[in-house]
């Protein structure tokens, strides 16, 4: 067995593979003995069956998982290629599902919500807890609040919240009516904001006053004020709801802002879910790309509220008696799929926590699981790096033994954090789904079922049920085990993103192109000889920034924006804690003095534009890029520049690239 390496270089151009990783991780023998999924050889059957037919399967999945108001009788239509439509003749409401069905039975007085604000007065911090029935309640107002404003089915709604229970009340009274929200996390700049407001054609903001973080007050509102007036705003935002969450100051603009709780006070209660067809849409998210602007994935209603129902339910094991902490802002698409959809349409009781983990001091997560007795648990690796780092004197001081069963999500974990996972938080006894996914797929599509599978630490193991996924070359021939090559999914399955809202072609191109009619997610894989998938990274210009994803070149446009700059090339590093961090190497104009002060002045530039998860770790400044003939930058040369390279920070001396031009001899990067 190699040494795990924390700072594992994320493979780019070259899809390599270097781990071998052999400790493995049966179901300890109490945690398979109560799972819903127990049996390997039924288990075993269940594949043969869901690879032989997956709309067969997934329509098992659709009829057994959800309530329809009409049911439907087509599995699969993929008739308009690569544009699916799942269960189309079906009609149901997801709200409902999440709500409404749960409230006819016991579960109307069980929690749906528990959740924990940052600030700690000195009666502790704030906990609200909202049960199905009441949770229901505040979505029928809700709704109802968004009908008195003008939405009606199909209309845009953007939230821009903090981690709050109103963030999931305003997703499921949209999903009720059958408008459609597109979150946009709330570290997102006005810019940022502005243009995914403008792009989704969103006619009513929901926001907050301010939310907390690490400490801090987040001015919310005043982000959407700047979003509505500089540059020419947002022309289609006829209303903006707001949330008092701090209590902090606020501009007001009379008949286009309303406080929530005026506006729930006043609402009629029993507003019945709306019924939509299984392809109406239920939201856009915003995810970069390798442009400089980042797409609207479309998902609909029935193939994805099946597909995070059932993996929510196989994945993490969900029972009526669990506590599920998914750390997710709902501003990503895991907050989407398994903070709000996946658990509530499970009618699963769901932590959320409002802030930081480092606030009021390093414990606070260990404190909250101690407290609130959760028992799943799931988070980024990038988190857990961050806590190994802080060594386990926070962790140690609290009783963890209420956790089960763990989780991880959006970037590769290295066997190293995975180990400490296992032992440090899980105390040896809770198996740790590692679960590959991404905004596009809707729902988790790699993943191992906890009750009988061996899990092997940095994998995410096999294809669940009914995702036929595969590691191909580039003509899209399978490869043999141990190959490195691209991860691509065969099969349509109902989660998947329909659209890039507005840009039909574009989702074609990105998606299905670079191996012709096949779903192409952008990452490398290799296959072991068990049949586990090993991630590799993206292969495309896409960074993963602490789980972030994060586009080069849409750190590149917000640089060039700055009129200091000629030119610039934005790379990833691999970085023990994040994962990656982004290098800039920024040309500056003529007679613009480079430096610290610049590097500065541009870091807080890409944070205007785009947010502070965009911020450069690194900003090297060069008197030209090293390009190929046709004038392509070679990114290449960069990345083992920012890897290898012993110059850090802001560099005062302009760094010549003239000896790695030479190294030019082909046109490719
Ligand atoms: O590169 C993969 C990485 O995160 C990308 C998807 O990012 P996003 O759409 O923001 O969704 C993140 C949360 C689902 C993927 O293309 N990624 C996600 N999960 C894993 C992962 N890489 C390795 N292992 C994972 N478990």
């Amino acid at each position: 067995m190699s040494a795990p390496d924390p700072t594992r270089p994320v493979a780019n151009q070259d899809i390599t593979s270097i781990l071998v990783e052999d400790r493995a991780f049966a179901p300890p023998a109490d945690f398979a003995v109560r799972a819903h999924l127990a049996d390997p050889a039924a288990v075993r059957a269940l594949r043969e069956r869901a690879t032989a037919d997956p709309v067969d399967f997934w329509c098992e999945v659709g009829r057994q998982d959800l309530r329809w108001t009409k049911p439907f009788t087509v599995g699969l239509d993929w008739s308009d290629a690569p544009h699916a439509r799942w269960f189309a003749d079906g009609e149901l409401n997801l709200a409902d599902n999440c709500l409404d069905r749960h409230c006819q039975t016991w579960r109307r007085h069980k929690a749906a919500l528990i959740w924990e604000g940052e600030p700690i007065g000195d009666g502790g911090p704030e906990i609200r807890t909202l049960t199905y029935g009441q949770l229901l309640e505040q979505v029928q107002k809700f709704a109802a609040v968004l009908q008195s404003l003008g939405v009606a089915a199909g209309d845009r709604v953007c939230l821009y919240l903090p981690l709050i229970p109103e963030a999931a009340v305003a997703m499921l009274a949209c999903a009720r009516i059958g408008a459609v929200h597109s979150v946009v996390f709330g570290g997102f700049s006005a810019e940022a904001l502005r243009d995914r407001t403008n792009d989704a054609g969103a006619k009513v903001i929901v926001t907050a006053d301010g939310g907390y973080r690490r400490g801090s007050l987040l001015r919310l509102k005043d982000v959407v004020d700047q979003a509505l007036v500089q540059h020419g705003g947002a022309p289609s935002v006829e209303h903006v709801v707001v949330v008092r969450r701090a209590g902090n100051e606020i501009a007001w603009a009379p008949g286009r802002d309303h406080w929530w709780h005026e506006r729930m006070a006043a609402a009629p209660a029993g507003l019945a879910p709306v019924p939509v067809p299984a392809e109406h849409p239920l939201f856009i998210l915003y995810t970069s790309g390798t442009t400089g602007k980042p797409k609207g994935i479309l998902h609909t209603t029935g193939g994805y509220a099946a597909h995070v129902t059932r993996t929510a339910r196989w994945v993490f094991d969900l029972r009526d008696e669990d506590l599920f902490w998914c750390t997710a802002d709902v501003g990503w698409v895991t907050g989407h799929s398994y903070v709000v959809y996946g658990p509530l349409s499970n009618g699963a009781t769901v932590l959320m926590y409002e802030g930081a983990p480092a606030f009021p001091a390093k414990d606070r997560f260990w404190d909250i699981v101690q407290r609130h007795r959760v028992t799943v648990f799931y988070t980024a690796p990038t988190a857990l790096r961050t806590f190994m780092a802080w060594g386990e004197a926070p962790i140690v001081a609290h009783d963890l033994s209420s956790l089960r069963l763990l989780g991880t999500v959006g970037e590769p974990i290295n066997p190293a954090a995975w180990v400490w996972y296992h032992e440090v938080i899980g105390g040896g006894r809770c198996p740790i789904v590692d679960t590959w996914w991404q905004t596009e797929t809707g729902g988790i599509l790699i993943a191992p079922l906890p009750g009988v599978q061996t899990c092997v630490p940095g994998t995410a193991t096999v294809p669940l049920p009914g995702i036929v996924a595969d590691v191909v070359d580039n003509a899209g021939h399978p490869l043999p085990a141990d190959v490195g090559g691209l991860l691509v999914v065969r099969h349509p399955w109902p989660g998947m993103a329909r659209t890039v809202w507005g840009d039909r072609e574009r989702y074609k191109q990105t998606y299905f192109s670079r191996v012709p009619g096949i779903y192409f997610t952008g990452d490398g894989a290799r296959r072991d000889r068990h049949g586990n998938f090993w991630i590799l990274g993206r292969v495309d210009d896409v960074l993963n920034v602490a789980g972030h994803r994060i586009g080069t070149m849409e750190v590149e446009s917000a640089l060039v924006s700055h009129p200091d700059v000629a030119e610039a090339a934005v790379v990833g590093r691999p970085d023990p804690v994040t994962g990656q961090a982004i290098v800039a190497f920024v040309t500056p104009r003529a007679g613009v003095v480079t430096g610290p002060p610049l590097g500065e002045a541009l870091r807080g530039h890409v944070t205007k534009e785009i947010g502070g998860l965009a911020r450069p770790a690194e900003i090297r400044f060069a008197l030209g890029l090293p390009k190929t003939r046709s004038g392509k930058i070679m990114r290449r040369l960069l990345r083992e520049l920012a890897t290898q390279g012993t110059v850090t920070g802001d560099t005062t001396t302009l760094e010549d690239f003239g000896v790695l031009e030479k190294l030019r001899v082909t046109d490719e990067e």
